[in-house]
């Protein structure tokens, strides 16, 4: 009697040890790594390279604003249709347009919130 409690004992243990090596702690579909597009990553590469020729601080050419700060940027997505402007491919203005990925990387930023 003594050895058929050890031994369920012994079985109990072990079913709770296999239970619990299941976790899902460390599952890559259930945490993905995080969407990374930033300003300061991503966004502000861009628009340094293509767009504050005209829109800097002072803007110039005729450009209405800055688009030189994290603020300026995000604030012309919200109030000024800046993917807009840059989908239809109206800016930069004289220049060429933004790849693909590049408009895609504005607007992934702008769903994500607008991660500084
Ligand atoms: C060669 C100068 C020049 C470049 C480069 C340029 N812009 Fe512009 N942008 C202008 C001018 C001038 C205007 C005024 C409206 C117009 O002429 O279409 C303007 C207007 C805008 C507007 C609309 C503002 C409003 O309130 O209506 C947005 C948004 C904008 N630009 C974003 C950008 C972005 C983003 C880039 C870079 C990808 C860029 N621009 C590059 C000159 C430029």
């Amino acid at each position: 009697m003594k050895n058929l409690l050890k031994i369920t004992g012994l079985f109990l243990m072990l079913s709770i040890v296999s239970c619990s090596s299941g976790s899902d702690d460390d599952d890559p579909i259930i945490n993905p790594p995080p969407t990374s597009i930033t300003y300061t990553n991503t966004i502000s590469a861009i628009v340094n390279g293509k767009c504050t020729g005209c829109h800097g601080n002072p803007p110039s050419n005729g450009a209405p604003m800055s688009l030189t700060t994290y603020t300026n940027v995000k604030e012309a997505v919200e109030t000024r249709g800046l993917i807009n402007q840059i989908e239809t491919g109206n800016m930069p203005k004289n220049g060429s347009a933004l790849t693909a990925t590049q408009i895609q990387n504005f607007k992934t930023w702008q769903t994500n919130g607008f991660p500084q």
